[in-house]
């Protein structure tokens, strides 16, 4: 490439959240380099007899943890590999589909998971180009577990995408055992109780949805959102009929977004009673996990 240039420290010109922020945060880079549509063909460019063709070129995204005080690192969990993401997304053929190597949004984001879960993130839904119907959850937990779920689920997983294009996840079929939750999972990430830190997964954020006229008002707000609780959230995104629903909320105390915030408001799940480690529904021995 022609243009390069190097950054060696970056201001941020924005306040910490009031309060003073906790913990740590993360910081991510994304972006892809593009080949010029004239000028001399550039190595690694594409070229239509001789002339050189546009193209994003997918770039490894880099994200990193860093403290907002000081104190040592607090690295995010580590829930799923992106070396068990890889074994199918490869740009090779799996069962009946060519899976894509995990390069998304244009070539922007790519092969970094820590990176997509700064948006990917429990609070983000699909309003920012929904004009019409219910918000869609994308927190990756809910949204990986529903687009691998094609096939499985009742209702097909429609996000309202870029610019307004529906993205239909219902062709997808898991190339793979759906069940062995280890296809991503790193050690026991997958199984109950949940982990304390996660999130309820937002449905609304109390945003104005976007018309042909008028452009939405977005709300922003996370404390007036309705969620689902945290473990729902997470099966629901494979398990999403209406009858499994109703036994999560009556057997299991969840909550589908009736109670806004409901993590503050007190929703506890007993889901662990019963799917817990060793109990007789046990998460690892109902999907047949190290059999
Ligand atoms: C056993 C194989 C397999 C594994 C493992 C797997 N996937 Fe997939 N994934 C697929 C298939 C098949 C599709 C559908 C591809 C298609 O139809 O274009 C898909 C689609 C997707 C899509 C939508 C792609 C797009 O371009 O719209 C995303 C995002 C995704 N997977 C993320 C992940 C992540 C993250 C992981 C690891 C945590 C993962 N996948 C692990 C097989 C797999
Ligand atoms: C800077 C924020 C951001 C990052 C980083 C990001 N996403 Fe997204 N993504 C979104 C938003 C917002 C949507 C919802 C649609 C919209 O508003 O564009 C979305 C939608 C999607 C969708 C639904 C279909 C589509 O293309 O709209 C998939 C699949 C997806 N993202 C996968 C990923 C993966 C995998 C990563 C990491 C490699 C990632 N995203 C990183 C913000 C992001
Ligand atoms: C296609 C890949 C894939 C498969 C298969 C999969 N998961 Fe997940 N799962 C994910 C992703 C991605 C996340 C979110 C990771 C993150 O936030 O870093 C997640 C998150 C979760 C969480 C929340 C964990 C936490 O600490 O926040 C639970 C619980 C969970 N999965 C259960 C399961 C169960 C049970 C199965 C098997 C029946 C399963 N998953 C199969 C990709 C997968
Ligand atoms: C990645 C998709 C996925 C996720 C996430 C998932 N499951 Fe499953 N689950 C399955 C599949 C597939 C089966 C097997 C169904 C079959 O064989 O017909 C299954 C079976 C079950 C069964 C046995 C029911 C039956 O009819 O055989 C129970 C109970 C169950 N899951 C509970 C859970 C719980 C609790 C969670 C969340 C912690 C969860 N599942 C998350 C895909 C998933
Ligand atoms: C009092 C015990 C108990 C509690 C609490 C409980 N479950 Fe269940 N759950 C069961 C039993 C029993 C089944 C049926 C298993 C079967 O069909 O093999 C089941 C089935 C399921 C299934 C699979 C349904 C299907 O057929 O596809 C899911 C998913 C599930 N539970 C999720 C949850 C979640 C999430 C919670 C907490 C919010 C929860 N359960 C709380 C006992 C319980």
């Amino acid at each position: 490439m022609t243009n390069r240039f190097t950054v060696s420290t970056v201001v941020n010109p924005i306040a910490f959240p009031p309060g003073g922020a906790v913990s740590s945060g993360i910081v991510g880079i994304e972006g892809r380099p593009v080949c010029p549509l004239t000028g001399p063909l550039l190595p690694g460019c594409p070229s239509t007899n001789g002339a050189a063709t546009a193209a994003n070129i997918p770039v490894t995204s880099a994200a990193r943890s860093f403290s907002f005080t000081g104190a040592a690192v607090a690295d995010r969990r580590k829930i799923v590999d992106i070396a068990n993401c890889k074994k199918c997304h490869d740009g090779a053929k799996h069962g009946d589909t060519v899976v894509p190597r995990l390069s998304l949004h244009g070539a922007n984001r790519n092969e970094n998971l820590l990176l997509c879960v700064i948006c990917h993130n429990a609070n983000q839904t699909d309003i920012p180009f929904r004009a019409s119907g219910p918000e869609v959850s994308i927190d990756f937990k809910r949204m990986i577990h529903s687009i691998h779920a094609g096939g499985f689920r009742k209702t097909p997983l429609q996000i309202v995408g870029f610019q307004g294009t529906l993205f239909d996840f219902s062709h997808v079929r898991f190339p793979a055992k759906l069940r062995n939750c280890t296809a991503c999972h790193v050690g026991a990430s997958y199984a109950l109780p949940i982990s304390p830190k996660a999130l309820g997964s937002t449905i609304d954020t109390r945003s104005t949805q976007a018309t042909a006229t008028a452009l939405r008002t977005v709300d922003v707000d996370p404390a007036n959102d309705s969620k689902i609780t945290p473990a729902a959230a997470s099966c629901s995104g494979c398990h999403d009929s209406s009858e499994v629903q109703r036994h999560m909320v009556r057997t299991g105390g969840a909550s589908f977004g009736t109670q806004q915030q409901n993590i503050v408001s007190g929703v506890t799940e007993r889901c662990v009673n019963c799917h817990g480690p060793g109990k007789k529904e046990d998460v690892r021995k109902v999907h047949e996990i190290g059999r």
